[in-house]
């Protein structure tokens, strides 16, 4: 993911600027929780702005990559990682402000639990900030598609699905307002089975 990441990374650049554009410290955003951070490449888009950022990932070979993009945005002192799951994070009610999901929902077991959990965690008033590959609309071609070719996505992806329907996960968590939007990235070859993809912000 770290030598591979950077070469799709710039086509989610304008996206995510956008999305993280509301971790600011002056709008009252001081701690974020980032699940399944992978190795960080969200760090560089808002970890100055915050004051204390929490990572959470169940895979500790991810926490040196993490640390070396804390190092490179200037922002090592404040992230703390903590090996766990989406499903059960290891914090407590009410701790974040804000929680950043990217590329994580197409992978944790159980979407409904993650975020109950994601919930749970943010304050009144915080935001969930998500984006994340997506089933394409049944009856697209690519659809089918992505039904058939899931279980080599899962087996290169370590577990992640090109066939989750996870806006309408986020619409039946219960959150108190939900902003999306639906897009597709320009992947070329096998990607091209995750080109479509939600981004957003859900309001507890
Ligand atoms: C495709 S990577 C995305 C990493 C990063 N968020 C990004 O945008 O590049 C998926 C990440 O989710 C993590 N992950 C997998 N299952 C998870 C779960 N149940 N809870 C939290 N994170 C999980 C993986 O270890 C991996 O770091």
């Amino acid at each position: 993911m770290d030598s591979l990441g950077p070469k799709a990374e710039w086509r989610f650049r304008e996206r995510k600027l956008g999305l993280f554009s509301c971790l600011r410290r002056e709008q009252g955003v001081s701690t974020v929780v980032e699940v399944g951070m992978g190795t960080a490449p969200n760090l560089k888009h808002y970890a100055k702005d915050v004051d204390r950022i929490i990572g959470v990932d169940p895979n500790m070979a991810m926490h040196q990559y993490a640390r070396k993009a804390a190092e490179a945005a200037g922002a090592a002192a404040k992230l703390q990682l903590v090996t766990g799951t989406a499903e059960a994070l290891p914090l407590e009610d009410a701790s974040a402000d804000a929680v950043v999901m990217t590329h994580v929902l197409c992978s944790v077991r159980d979407q409904q639990q993650a975020l109950a959990e994601v919930r749970r965690v943010l304050r009144p008033g915080g935001k969930l900030l998500f984006l994340e590959h997506v089933a394409a609309p049944e009856g697209e071609v690519l659809h089918a598609v992505q039904r058939a070719l899931n279980p080599v996505v899962g087996f290169v992806g370590h577990g992640c699905s090109a066939t989750r329907c996870t806006l309408a996960a986020i619409e039946r968590a219960g959150f108190a307002s939900l902003d999306a939007d639906s897009f597709k990235v320009s992947f070329w070859g096998p990607a091209a089975v995750i080109a479509p993809h939600i981004v957003g912000c859900a309001v507890k």
